[in-house]
């Protein structure tokens, strides 16, 4: 498991194709990929058997609130923890940022992705119409890590003599 560099971007939009957007076009493109690799809010995460990708993720890291963009794992790869793994490493990241939430969509439809975020401490809190390009209901799914009121903690590093 390592963060995504450029050239993983055209592996990770066929996985996006295929796992994810199935029957919604195809709009994490090569190139939407590669411009969220490039960005220093979005961490994105692949897991890979020898050279191949088998499992990514994409956060988006904003001051309070973070937006895991995509998470998919390869059929052949499913249920063996990669899912969860990856998960970690973005709840490892978000603690260390100070986010107080984490936000994600998807379709409703999707029991087995809603299985996976309720096992992760996610909570379903609200149904979206129309939310894939006007054709299909999402589900919005949310884990606070702190309260967002609660004022940061302050830290203030040792003077270097
Ligand atoms: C949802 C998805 C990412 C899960 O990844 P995964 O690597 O298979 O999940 P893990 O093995 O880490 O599973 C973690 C926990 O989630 C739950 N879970 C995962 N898949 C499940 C399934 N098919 N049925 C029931 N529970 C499931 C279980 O509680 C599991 O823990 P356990 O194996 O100890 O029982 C994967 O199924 C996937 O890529 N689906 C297609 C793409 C997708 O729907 N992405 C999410 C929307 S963006």
């Amino acid at each position: 498991m390592r963060p995504a560099t450029v050239a993983d971007a055209k592996a990770i939009a066929h996985l996006s194709r295929d796992l994810i957007e199935t029957g919604l076009g195809w709009s994490w493109t090569p190139e939407r990929v590669t411009r969220a690799i490039q960005d220093r809010n979005t961490l994105t995460v692949i897991a890979c058997e020898r050279d191949r990708v088998v499992a990514f993720a994409i956060m988006f890291f904003g001051d309070e609130h973070a937006h895991l963009s995509l998470l998919a794992v390869q059929p052949s790869h499913q249920r063996q923890g990669l899912g969860r793994q990856m998960m970690a490493w973005m709840m490892d990241a978000i603690s260390v940022a100070g986010v107080a939430t984490v936000h994600l969509e998807l379709r409703t439809s999707n029991y087995t992705a809603r299985r996976f975020y309720r096992a992760l401490g996610f909570t379903e809190t609200a149904y979206i119409p129309g939310y894939y390009r006007g054709r299909e209901m999402a589900l919005r799914m949310v884990k606070a890590l702190r309260d967002p009121a609660a004022p940061l903690p302050v830290w203030n590093p040792p003077k270097i003599h």
